[in-house]
């Protein structure tokens, strides 16, 4: 694996070295230990930015709103030009700022209650029971691609009310949106037309009827007036994204941190506690490597540094959750760690994660019914021969084959 090297104005971050990904961790701390919080860095596609590592800045910078979505040297748009056609798909929550954002986030707020989360449980226990029983039907599988990536699935699209037939074709533009190369924003773009294009007309069939989904509801939110239409295809289409890949990997890396170390058997023993497994889970090896992209929308000063107007800046939770002048032993499993809350892997601020509680749900379910189902899990392949995903943002495992 390539060395954080201090010497350098800038670091080069290997985020498509396959050793990086299996295990970025060390080579964060090489970098903390060098740099210290805020390093400068250079993306292999070329792109500069800084990267923020120590905990409490990631924790204080979460929260600054000197950090913002969209820069002025783009305009004020948070995608570049080349995407224009499909900026009012792109421009949902995560690309905003406040006004705007603090706008629309509340009438997703009003929506997205606790009550409609706790009320899928029964939901998210019949798919978790349905695909674990197939793995146990066939003495294992892979925990990825039988049950981390399609449970989430189906309980979003549960959530936002998208029947059942239509499912695989969004799917399908979801995977294409994760495959698309940047440096072709055509396909990008046409894609980001079919998503608009569907949540258009999901929300005149949802006009036209009394469904009980979020989707519908905020379909009615919009005829009420605290918000305007054409802000419904952007917000379909972000729960949708937001809320799939980031529970899988939840599932996946958790699973894959429990039977790499061993600690499956005592989980098994004590699902009374795996709400608080969970947890430890999130800050060890969460589901993002590094929120999304922010911008300095005013020179600020980090620990000796400044990061100049404009600048980007990515916070990186994954360094973060692992930093040791916060968390103790912080790169051991410690299912009993007292301040393993204090994570960051649901972000902080204004774009805090707004489907945590869904997450953190649908995680419990299933890490219940696996121990219940499959206690005898092991992995079907040694950890250092799992390949993860590429790319900056997610930190996921492409498969997790087990046998049980
Ligand atoms: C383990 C699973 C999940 C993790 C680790 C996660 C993590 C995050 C993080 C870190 C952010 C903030 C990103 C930033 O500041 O750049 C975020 C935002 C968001 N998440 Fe999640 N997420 C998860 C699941 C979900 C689910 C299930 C949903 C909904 C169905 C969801 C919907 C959203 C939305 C809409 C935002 C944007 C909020 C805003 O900008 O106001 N997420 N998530």
């Amino acid at each position: 694996m390539a060395q954080a090297e201090p010497a350098a104005a800038r670091v080069t971050l290997p985020i498509l070295d396959e050793a990086f990904k299996a295990n970025p961790y060390p080579y964060y701390d090489a970098l903390r230990r060098s740099w210290g919080p805020v390093v400068p860095i250079r993306l292999p596609s070329g792109v500069e930015a800084w990267l923020v590592v120590g905990h409490d800045w990631a924790r204080a910078l979460l929260a600054d709103s000197r950090l913002c979505k969209q820069p002025p040297r783009l305009g004020g748009q948070a995608t570049p030009p080349a995407y224009a056609p499909a900026h009012r798909l792109f421009e949902h929550l995560l690309m905003l700022d406040a006004p705007r954002h603090t706008q629309l986030r509340a009438v997703l707020a009003r929506c997205f209650t606790p009550r409609r989360v706790a009320a899928l449980g029964p939901h998210i226990e019949e798919i978790a029971a349905c695909l674990i029983e197939r793995i146990a039907s066939c003495s294992g599988g892979d925990l990825i691609a039988d049950l981390a990536m399609p449970l989430p699935y189906q309980v979003v699209c549960t959530l936002l009310g998208v029947p059942a037939h239509e499912r695989p074709q969004l799917q399908a533009w979801l995977e294409a949106l994760t495959m698309a190369d940047f440096d072709e924003p055509a396909r990008t773009v046409a894609i980001a037309q079919d998503f608009d294009d569907y949540f258009c007309a999901l929300a005149q069939r949802k006009r036209a009827g009394d469904d009980d989904d979020l989707y519908a509801d905020l379909v009615r939110a919009c005829a009420r007036g605290e918000c305007a239409e054409d802000a419904l295809p952007a917000l379909g289409f972000l729960l949708l994204a937001a809320g799939h890949e980031t529970t899988a990997n939840l599932i996946g890396n958790g699973m894959h941190a429990l039977l790499a170390n061993d600690a499956w058997p005592r989980a098994c023993a004590d699902p009374a506690s795996a709400t608080r497994t969970i947890e430890e889970l999130l800050r060890l090896d969460g589901a993002l490597e590094t929120a999304t992209a922010r911008y300095a929308g005013e020179a600020i000063d980090i620990a000796g540094v400044t990061i100049r107007a404009g600048e980007t800046v990515f916070i990186g939770l994954a360094a973060a959750n692992r930093d040791p002048a916060r968390f103790e032993r912080a790169d051991q499993f410690d299912g009993t760690r007292a301040q393993a809350s204090a994570h960051l892997a649901f972000g902080r601020g204004i774009h805090s994660c707004i489907g945590a509680g869904l997450a953190r749900l649908e995680a419990l379910v299933v890490f219940v019914a696996l121990a219940r189902q499959l206690p005898g899990l092991r992995l079907a392949q040694a950890p250092a021969a799992l390949r993860w995903k590429p790319g900056l943002i997610t930190r996921g495992l492409q498969a997790l084959p087990v046998r049980c």
